[in-house]
């Protein structure tokens, strides 16, 4: 029988996850399908329970029901329990629901796609203090980077968050202006630079120096004003289209055991938004 995939959120018509996860399944011939499906908060656990009960074989979950999902889950794996977020969910073969998170490994691996092991043993600095960083920061630290160091407008949320990161600290803004040209690795976790405001930044990026990576998780614009002003300073740059397709990549893998192309769809993805645009 057809298996068939799914993402729910609200809203959900943006999400480019059906178009990659449909060209997946036909690069590798399975018999399968992968639809949005729009789901509003007051109706997640009817939700739930209707994929579940229509033989759905395995969702990915995004805003605003990655906590919200937990609830319904049957198990979550360490990694989603410290996020407290679920981004992946697989319908078990016994019918029980387990959740995962691929955010934070999916940026891991974008990041290592592009640059190998360059940044590994140095500073890192993450922007930004909400559930991106979390997943982020803590990935990075899993995998094997840091010192990690956290700065956010409100700093008292990167202090909290430090500790959860083992080894993590945090610093205000100005000092982290500052202190630019230490790091290896800095990454832009915030929504500043998106879609509609397109211009703003969450520090003054005056220091960064040449050779550092400076990674931006938003791909709508694909050069966000943070990045090109790293550019302008000889950074080597990282935007957020690798990590949505990987945190993918790593989903698909879960549902059918196959690793699907991610470079080739990064590229692909670049074009639907418009871009010739290529990292180095
Ligand atoms: P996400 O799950 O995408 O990380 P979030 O949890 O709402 O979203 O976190 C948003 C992050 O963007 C926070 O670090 C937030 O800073 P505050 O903690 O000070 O709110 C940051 N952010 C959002 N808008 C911002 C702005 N205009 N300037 C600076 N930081 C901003």
């Amino acid at each position: 029988m057809k298996k068939w995939y799914a993402v729910i959120g609200d809203p959900i018509s943006q999400s480019m996850s059906p178009k990659m996860h449909d060209e997946w399944i036909e690069n590798n011939s399975l018999h399968a399908t992968y639809i949005p499906v729009h789901v509003k908060e007051e109706n997640l656990a009817d939700a739930v329970a209707s994929l579940k009960n229509l033989g759905c074989s395995g969702w990915n979950v995004t805003v605003p029901h990655k906590t919200a999902i937990i609830q319904y889950l049957d198990e979550i794996d360490p990694f989603a329990k410290q996020m407290n977020a679920v981004n992946t969910v697989e319908v078990l073969p016994n019918g029980s629901l387990h959740g995962s998170n691929t955010d934070g490994q999916g940026f891991v691996r974008s990041l290592e796609e592009l640059y190998g092991a360059r940044c590994k043993g140095g500073e890192v600095l993450v922007i930004g203090a909400g559930g991106a960083a979390r997943g982020i920061s803590y990935a990075l630290h899993e995998a094997g980077y840091g010192p990690i160091t956290l700065t956010n407008r409100t700093l008292e949320k990167a202090q909290q968050l430090c500790t959860e990161i083992p080894n993590a600290k945090a610093v205000a803004i100005a000092e982290a202006e500052n202190l630019l040209s230490a790091y290896n690795l800095i990454i832009q976790t915030t929504s500043v630079g998106m879609n509609f405001a397109r211009k703003g930044m969450p520090l003054n990026p005056e220091k960064i120096a040449k050779g550092t990576v400076v990674a931006d998780i938003i791909y709508n614009p694909l050069k966000t004003e943070f990045l090109s002003e790293a550019e302008k300073r000889g950074a080597l740059l990282l935007n957020g289209t690798g990590m949505f397709v990987h945190q993918g990549a790593l989903a698909f893998e879960k549902w059918t055991g196959i690793r699907p192309n991610t470079e080739e769809m990064t590229r692909k993805i670049t074009e639907t938004l418009g871009g010739t645009y290529v990292n180095r």
